[in-house]
């Protein structure tokens, strides 16, 4: 990794007039995760995300810019506090996976808006799923019961490491049960996380079933709503085509599902001031439509 501080040049270089900024690298990702263990890093890391959560008005918003082609998308995240500046770079290619590639891939940059020089490059592929487990269970903590111990992970491939590392750290779950229709995913899983010295205390049990692991689990996650996506409201979105990028949709569905078990017929003043989940993607209007449709069928 370089140092370097914006104006900063590389004295006897021979390049005096580079600014050097600092890059962060899957490695240096890595080793930071181990010198400090995987459940510390995701809880410092979710404090770091409530803190800006906190301070989101602050934020310059705007809606990704999305350059779509036959194979994928490359889309843009840029946004700044008036300090600081910075874009995450993102793209989704689904057949990639056929080429031995991965599906999605990320960089980004952090910069200084009052001179515009760049501070930092880093890798966002490892990150983004360090992040997504991180702020998965950050939502967890504050909208949990306070007492959930148990929790069903259902869909066991590579992001789920990271959610079960943050939601036992942070939420003091004690029993963890795995579901995959790949077996062989489930026991990849569980193995990763027996080698954890965080999970030693952790019950972890793989199930056979979607039903078993749900079965009296407190949390559970969006694949637990059906076997089959054909829950009403999972029925609706795929309808009203509401996902853009997806980030935000699991959670958008799992609040339309539990909100209209306490309202079956809200109207659109209701969806918009109960159904604050925030989409960067603005899929507003869409999800509007997706909850009507939704509270229909499950009126039917
Ligand atoms: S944030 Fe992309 S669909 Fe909502």
């Amino acid at each position: 990794m370089m140092a370097g501080h914006p104006g900063q040049t590389v004295a006897g270089s021979g390049h005096e007039e580079w600014a050097v900024v600092d890059y962060i690298g899957v490695s240096d990702i890595q080793n930071l995760v181990q010198s400090m263990g995987a459940g510390v890093f995701m809880e410092r890391l979710a404090a770091e995300i409530e803190s800006d959560y906190r301070r989101w008005g602050e934020f310059e918003k705007s809606a990704r810019l999305a350059s779509h082609s036959t194979h994928g998308v490359i889309e843009l995240m840029p946004t700044s506090d008036g300090h600081l500046y910075s874009f995450k770079y993102v793209n989704g290619h689904p057949r990639n996976t056929s080429v031995g590639l991965l599906t999605v891939m990320a960089f980004g940059v952090l910069a200084d808006v009052d001179t515009g020089y760049p501070l930092l490059l880093s890798e966002l592929t490892v990150t983004t799923a360090l992040r997504t487990g991180a702020t998965s269970a950050l939502a967890a903590k504050w909208l949990a019961r306070p007492d959930s111990r148990v929790m069903a992970l259902i869909g066991n491939g590579a992001q789920s490491e990271f959610q079960a590392i943050a939601f036992c750290r942070m939420l003091g779950i004690e029993e963890l049960r795995l579901y995959d229709v790949d077996g062989a995913a489930s026991a990849k899983l569980e193995a990763n996380l027996r080698s954890l010295p965080e999970f030693a205390s952790v019950r972890i049990v793989r199930t056979r079933s979607t039903a078993e692991a749900c079965k009296g689990a407190d949390i559970i996650t969006i694949e637990g709503l059906s076997p089959d996506s054909s829950h009403p409201v999972q029925q609706a979105w795929l309808t009203e085509q509401v996902p853009q990028c997806g980030y935000c949709q699991s959670g958008q569905i799992m609040a339309t599902a539990a909100y209209l078990k306490s309202n079956p017929s809200p109207t659109d003043a209701d969806i918009d001031a109960n159904l604050t989940n925030i989409c960067r993607c603005g899929t507003y209007e869409r999800l509007r439509r997706a909850v009507h449709r939704a509270a229909a069928l499950m009126r039917a």
